[in-house]
């Protein structure tokens, strides 16, 4: 496989409003952010994954973008932002920005002109329909509840939004919409960014008439002359996000002989914890043997025909380390067999601010503890369904977004050195345990086995590019495989359970000193393995 600078990279992700406020008004910023680079540099990350700093009115906090060219006077000025890539890029840090172009925000000018009559030239730039029998068009449902269609009084029309009323869907098939956006890329291109992540890019090609959202037929095309139009020429990380993705799908997107994107953010994993066929509200627990099977599959399916991206979070999902770990007596271990089990796996590792410290869910006692508008959007809806509170409250603690977008912890002092003022989301009240300074502090900490992960895939090509193999398939918590590169082979095994696991391999090999671990031993006897809770190491086989 043609080697590429992001197959050895690992990315982070900063979400501006909770990194770090400079300006004591309580929302993170770029400046703040740029006081964290040396941060970061220290952490080994290689790129960092912007959220939205454009500007917006914050329906869906800067997912609903008015402005692409602009920065949210929140998070400061375009001259800090230059100043963020520049001074990013002297620590070889390169800047990723998110891309969200299948809506805008309905405050961008070209929709409110659209909206202003039938004629006006940017009323295509969106997707309007008549009423059918003065109803929406059809059932279309928005990801945020209710209907897909907003009604627009002044002209008589409804326009399509998948996401809030305030995010109206841009219509890609408009080549004019086609053209303002590469052209807006490569503004961003000419900055010298690292490259785009692609919020929710598999709608771009919907068909709203057949009611087709993901994967629609034009998609590819759309990629294809994206790539060609803006970023093709130059070497930048580009990756979509891709709920539908199955690996025939991420093979489209990814191939490198197909000119698309370097690859995309699947989630069958994520949706491991959720009943059949319902919302992620309706919870169920996690089967351990499907996970492993899911994430061996995507190891294994994409071969050289594509590249896989590697996460357990981002600012849309929960911690992982409350979600499939444990937050509690072994939020330590958890958190280490987390980061060990994925960034041993072959792909690009993601890393969500905070995760490096094993920053945990946020519960909330009442709705009016909740920002995200996806959680209070689907918690009235259900409500008036007849839900009870209790239940509800009990999916928001486990799923709701505000969980990842506490402010991150930086410190012992008052709001978590986060800011000086009022945060705009409270800070987690376990701060004075979990934070930056004491885990910079602890040799042990969950921070230096991120670090010594990040410097093992610099200096191990086989974690890069090596096979992977799973083991133990039907073991129902241990989480096992094995990778191969060059007459190397390296085990990695993990106790997914919190109790003790005698196990046996099925490895010639008896003894083995360790690569990475979270419990000290000196090293292993793989014929007769006695793992404590979440221990998780790897050895090199001989
Ligand atoms: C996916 C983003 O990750 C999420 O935060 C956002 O709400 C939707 N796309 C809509 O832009």
């Amino acid at each position: 496989m043609l080697e590429k600078w992001w197959h050895q990279s690992v990315v982070y992700q900063i979400y501006p409003r909770s990194f770090q406020d400079s300006n004591h008004d309580g929302i993170g910023d770029i400046r703040g952010i740029i006081s964290r680079l040396d941060y970061l540099k220290e952490l080994g990350i290689d790129v960092i994954w912007l959220s939205p700093v454009y500007q917006s009115p914050n329906d869906d906090n800067g997912y609903d973008i008015s402005d692409y060219q602009a920065i949210h006077p929140d998070f400061g000025t375009m001259a800090d932002m230059d100043d963020l890539i520049e001074q990013a890029k002297e620590r070889g840090i390169r800047i990723v920005m998110d891309l969200v172009v299948n809506h805008t925000s309905d405050e961008h000018k070209w929709f409110v002109e659209a909206r202003k009559n039938k004629d006006n030239p940017y009323r295509d730039y969106y997707v309007w329909r008549d009423p059918v029998d003065e109803k929406e068009p059809n059932g279309m449902r928005s990801t945020f509840s209710g209907p897909a269609w907003e009604f627009d009084e002044e002209t008589g029309q409804y326009y399509l939004h998948l996401f809030s009323k305030k995010q109206p869907d841009l219509n890609w098939e408009n080549e004019a919409v086609r053209r303002e956006v590469y052209d807006m890329m490569n503004f961003w291109i000419d900055k010298g960014i690292g490259g785009f992540r692609m919020d929710v890019i598999d709608l771009i090609g919907k068909i709203p008439d057949q009611e087709i959202t993901g994967n629609g037929p034009k998609l590819h095309d759309y990629l294809q002359e994206m790539n060609q139009q803006t970023f093709g020429a130059a070497d930048l990380l580009t990756v979509g996000e891709t709920w539908g993705a199955t690996p025939e799908i991420a093979k489209a997107y990814s191939h490198p002989d197909r000119h698309e994107l370097s690859m995309v953010f699947q989630f069958e994993h994520v949706g491991l914890d959720q009943q059949e066929g319902k919302d992620k509200w309706d919870l169920k627990a996690l089967s351990i043997p499907k996970l492993k099977a899911v994430l061996s599959k995507w190891q294994v399916s994409l071969g050289e025909e594509g590249w896989n991206s590697l996460f357990w979070n981002n600012h849309d999902l929960p911690r992982i380390v409350s979600r499939w770990g444990n937050d509690g007596e072994y939020r330590r271990q958890s958190a280490k067999m987390f980061a060990i089990l994925l960034h041993m796996m072959k792909g690009t590792p993601y890393i969500y601010q905070g995760e490096e410290i094993g920053m945990t869910n946020y519960p909330i006692a009442d709705i009016s503890e909740a920002d995200d508008i996806e959680t209070i959007n689907m918690y009235h809806e259900r409500l008036a369904e007849g839900y009870s509170k209790e239940s509800l409250l009990a999916s928001i603690n486990a799923k709701g977004r505000d969980n990842a977008r506490r402010p991150v912890q930086w410190d012992s002092s008052n709001q978590a050195g986060f800011t000086n003022g009022t945060p705009w989301l409270a800070v987690h009240p376990n701060y004075q345990t979990i934070n930056v300074a004491d885990s910079l502090a602890d040799e042990d900490s969950i921070f230096y086995t991120y670090q010594k992960l990040i410097q093992l895939r610099k200096e191990h090509p086989i974690i890069v590019y090596g096979s992977y193999t799973l083991l133990l398939e039907e073991d129902p918590v241990i989480f096992a495989y094995l990778r191969e590169y060059e007459g190397k082979r390296w085990l990695v095994c993990a106790n997914f359970s919190e109790e003790v696991q005698k196990l046996q391999l099925e490895v010639d090999e008896t003894e083995s000193k360790p690569i990475i671990q979270n419990y000290q031993r000196d090293f292993y006897d793989l014929s007769e393995l006695v793992l404590e809770p979440y221990e998780t190491f790897v050895v090199e086989l001989d």
